[in-house]
């Protein structure tokens, strides 16, 4: 949290929490298997301005979204997200690292990357200095982009289409039972259209953005609306930041 912010948790009770630590226990996870989303979104449901989450965002946002990656297994991200943000390796305060060393977990989450294509090129920044992040792609894609093995941990998952449900089945295989997704709103949809999210971390920012903006789940009906609680909520320089359960007993 940088020096001087405060943010107010207002569910569940009320408190002020004033340091990174406070923020990793408000977003603790279970020690069974889930997969939880984090987004910034306007008031109006964009998660862009102009192409990047970066105008809606602010320092309670940043906070939270590190305070998530500080307790999760593993990052899981789009490859357009991956690619529009510039994502590279995960990388965490030496503090935090060894809070997680102390959870028995590794010292900084891995970044996984879902791409149908396999379209990373290796200058991109999720290769950055020899890492390697583990990616998700389709049998198609490898065949065609088979310079994916020499780069990336790779999973196939799919002929032609990612399958989510066993590429999430192979990350808890792999010891990944608590995973972070960051986006972006593609993934977000394919993931809840299969059923595969049990927790929304939503940000809402002070902001209209207008008509022409991409939407939370993307574009695309989703069959079944899935149904979450409210289970916290903080307050930070303007911004609400919720965290909604799934309510599988409501469909
Ligand atoms: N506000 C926020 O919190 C937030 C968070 C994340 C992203 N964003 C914004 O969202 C935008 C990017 O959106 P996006 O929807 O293009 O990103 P995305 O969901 O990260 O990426 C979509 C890509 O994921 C890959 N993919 C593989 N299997 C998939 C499957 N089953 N379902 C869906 N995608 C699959 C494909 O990659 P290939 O093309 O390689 O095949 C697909 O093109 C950017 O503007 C970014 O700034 C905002």
């Amino acid at each position: 949290m940088s020096p001087g912010s405060l943010i107010r948790q207002l569910l569940p009770g009320t408190a002020i929490l004033s340091g990174d630590q406070d923020l990793e226990e408000f977003y603790a996870l279970p020690s069974a298997r889930c997969l939880r989303a984090d987004f910034v979104v306007s008031i109006d449901g964009a998660v862009e301005i102009e192409g990047k989450s970066r105008g809606l965002g602010g320092p309670a946002d940043r906070a939270a979204f590190m305070a998530m990656r500080a307790v999760t297994d593993a990052v899981l991200v789009g490859a357009g997200t991956a690619r529009i943000e510039r994502y590279g390796p995960v990388s965490l305060s030496e503090a935090v690292e060894q809070r997680r060393l102390a959870r028995g977990q590794e010292p900084a989450p891995p970044l996984v990357v879902v791409s149908r294509r396999g379209l990373l090129g290796s200058d991109d920044r999720v290769f950055l200095n020899g890492y390697r992040p583990i990616v998700v792609t389709t049998a198609a894609a490898l065949q065609e982009h088979p310079e994916l093995e020499d780069l990336a941990h790779v999973i196939v998952c799919g002929e032609d289409e990612v399958d989510l449900p066993k590429s999430v089945d192979h990350l808890v295989g792999m010891g990944f039972e608590r995973l972070l997704c960051e986006g972006g709103p593609a993934l977000l949809h394919s993931l809840l259209s299969h059923d595969l999210v049990d927790e929304m971390c939503v940000t809402f920012s002070p902001v209209i953005a207008g008509p022409h903006h991409l939407l939370l789940s993307g574009d695309r009906p989703l069959g079944q609306p899935s149904r979450f609680r409210l289970e916290g909520l903080l307050e930070g320089d303007g911004l609400l930041l919720a965290r909604y359960g799934r309510d599988r007993d409501r469909r």
